[in-house]
């Protein structure tokens, strides 16, 4: 193998990615351990398939604490904070390194090998990243679901990753009142065919739990039995599955996606660097959840493997420690613990942009070197607020659960480069992004021009391997929606500037995103039909200022007299919520659900939601003369009026 011409820019180090990407991973697969050397960069003899650095082995946890312990064992590895509890506590890499094997070897304890599921469904608190490093360490696969999550959801994902152990907790906490999740758990094993062997779970105190015989085992209790714990790092082939997290996509089922061992430590690894400029010694803060992919890689890998600490966060943006209201909380968390690079998104800006300025100058901020967003598109008006407010570079990251790590940005710990508002930047090394002709699927090669966002194959270490036991639906799904081509599909809008900056504007299919989170409106849609008065059902996405976009029902009643009784329709519009409620969680309910007689459709019986998202956001329905029944449409119309 030639060794790495030493790039001079970025736009080298990219072009090196992508016309040798063997030596250009090589070279980045230097920044990780290895128990044993790969043999080869990146098999794509069966595209779209990708395997990365075959023939090596090696493992998350390691590189995420062991390998830590030696040069700074003292130093903050995990710092816990809850706002809900009033609790702060800073594990370091020795500490880490202890739970961690506590947790290792309670999960063995109750018969986890490698290559067994664990389903983790668990508020933000450090058991739950134990639990993740631990799950690493012994090479079971974890399955994070968020806590935000109903029993129906659970169960569905419960019945596909059919873990042998589920860690749990006995209750979250939101805004000071206590969530409890045990029954929601016991409800969703109920639910579920798949029964797991044994329920591990963190006592927080804060709602009561029954425990069932047999299968309910106390963390505190184990922990105890394996407090001295020794339990070395399983040598994990690179392709052996790490984790799965599910996703939602247009159908009901959400995707589990699945991810390797050595791709996924290099990747972050290399992104570490290059993206976040992050060095050992230094804080990171991601104000996401486990539940979701950011915080798979920058609340609980990536800044572990950089050998930062990293800040785990409980609690609103907008409450103090003491329970009482502080839209200054995550400003002092940046100054007491120097915190360097801090990661949200635009969501949590727009709640801090209702908050006293003033509270952004009460703070030493000094350590802060930069402010990066992603998970939606970041307007320009909060952009520019922050970026004014902090004083510091605030950057755009656009990716995907699929991805796991930013596929656009800017790379400024390779060569800095400039940020444009309303872009999250250009394609990141190992990402070769191409615009596509909707219709035709030619490649858009002139500026400015609206296209679906694609990657060419191989894609990078660190991208999703397949999805969970069904590589038909991943090839079907994601690599074969534009006749002719084997391209990823990542289902968004976006145009290119003749500066080679992407903008993206937006799903081309039903996701949505809602304060960050993305919901499929299959999924609530097929939980709205569950109750027993709704006949039909049609989910949009609508713009909101402060979420993004929210969740919008327009329900067709088997009863339609309903329709016209106020009364009636309001308690139906609470139980068909509370049924969203129970099924998919709180996230996932609607802003409102509204009641009409008929449903916009096609001739041929499709459901035109791209239609009824316009009229509900108030822009022209575009050409409708495909619809069956326009008076569907005024009746929305006019309720959107009303
Ligand atoms: O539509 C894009 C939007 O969020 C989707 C991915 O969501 P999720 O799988 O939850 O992963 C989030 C990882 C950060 C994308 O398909 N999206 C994500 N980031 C941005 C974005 N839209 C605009 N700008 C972004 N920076």
């Amino acid at each position: 193998m030639s060794p790495a011409p030493t790039p001079v820019s970025y736009a080298d180090f990219y072009r090196q990615s992508i016309d040798q990407p063997d030596a250009f991973w090589a070279e980045q697969a230097k920044l990780i351990d290895w128990f044993k050397p790969f043999e080869r960069v990146c098999n794509y003899d069966n595209p779209p398939f990708a395997r990365w650095f075959e023939g090596g082995q090696t493992n998350l946890c390691h590189n995420a604490v062991d390998r830590h312990v030696k040069e700074r064992a003292n130093q903050a590895a995990l710092i816990a904070i809850s706002t809900e509890t009033g609790t702060e506590k800073t594990y370091t890499f020795n500490d880490l390194h202890r739970e961690v094997q506590r947790m290792a070897a309670s999960l063995k304890s109750l018969g986890v090998q490698k290559g067994d599921r664990v389903l983790i469904y668990m508020p933000m608190v450090a058991d739950a990243a134990f639990a993740m490093l631990a799950c690493a360490r012994i090479g079971a696969i974890h399955c994070v679901v968020f806590g935000g999550f109903a029993s129906g959801s659970l169960a569905s994902r419960i019945d596909d990753a059919t873990p042998k152990v589920i860690v749990s907790a006995d209750a979250g906490s939101r805004g000071g009142k206590p969530t409890p999740y045990k029954h929601l758990l016991d409800e969703a094993i109920r639910l579920a065919k798949h029964k797991p062997d044994a329920v591990l779970l963190s006592d927080r105190q804060l709602a009561p739990m029954d425990l069932v015989a047999g299968r309910d085992h106390l963390w505190s209790e184990l922990r105890q039995q394996h407090i001295d714990a020794q339990v070395p790092c399983e040598p994990m082939n690179s392709t052996d599955i790490s984790y799965t997290i599910y996703t939602s996509g247009t159908t009901g089922k959400p995707k589990g996606v699945q991810r390797d061992t050595a791709g996924y430590t290099v990747a972050l690894a290399a992104s570490m660097q290059h993206i976040f400029g992050g060095r050992a010694g230094e804080t990171f803060f991601a104000t996401s959840d486990i539940g979701w992919v950011v915080g798979h890689s920058y609340i609980v890998y990536g800044p572990l493997i950089a050998g930062m600490a990293t800040i785990m966060y409980e609690g609103l943006p907008t409450q103090g420690l003491d329970g009482q209201p502080d839209g200054g909380i995550w400003w002092s968390l940046v100054e007491k613990y120097k915190v360097t690079g801090m990661f949200s998104a635009p969501t949590a800006v727009r709640v801090l942009k209702k908050q006293d300025p003033a509270l952004l100058k009460k703070y030493d901020l000094s350590s802060l070197r930069a402010l990066y967003l992603a998970g939606e598109p970041l307007d320009a008006p909060t952009a520019r607020w922050i970026s004014e407010g902090l004083n510091v570079p605030i950057i755009d990251n656009y990716w995907q659960t699929e991805t796991g790590w930013p596929l656009l940005t800017v790379a400024n710990g390779v060569a800095p480069m400039a940020s444009k508002f309303g872009s999250p930047g250009v394609p990141m090394y190992g990402y070769n992004v191409k615009l596509l002709h909707e219709n035709t699927g030619e490649e858009l090669t002139q500026p400015n021009e609206k296209g679906v966002v694609v990657l060419d194959g191989p894609t990078p270490p660190g991208f999703m391997q397949t999805i969970w036991k069904d590589d038909a639906r991943f090839v079907n799904t994601y690599w074969k929606s534009i006749p002719g081509k084997l391209v990823y599909n990542t289902f968004d809008w976006g145009i290119r500037d003749e500066d080679g900056y992407y903008f993206i504007l937006g799903r081309t299919d039903d996701v949505i995103n809602v304060a960050g989170h993305r919901l499929g409106t299959r999924e609530i849609e097929e939980s709205i039909s569950g109750h027993a008065a709704v006949a039909e059902v049609a989910v949009v996405g609508v713009a909101d200022n402060l979420k993004g976009q929210v969740a919008m029902a327009f329900v067709v009643l088997k009863d339609a007299r309903a329709v016209n009784d106020p009364a009636v329709s309001l308690q139906l519009e609470r139980e068909i919520m509370k049924q969203v409620d129970g099924d998919l969680g709180a996230v996932a309910r609607p802003a409102r659900v509204r009641f009409v007689t008929a449903l916009p459709k096609t001739r041929s019986g499709k459901l035109l939601r791209r239609v009824i998202q316009a009229v509900c956001e108030g822009r022209d329905a575009g050409d409708v003369t495909s619809m069956d029944d326009p008076g569907a449409l005024q009746q929305i119309k006019d309720l959107m009026a009303s």
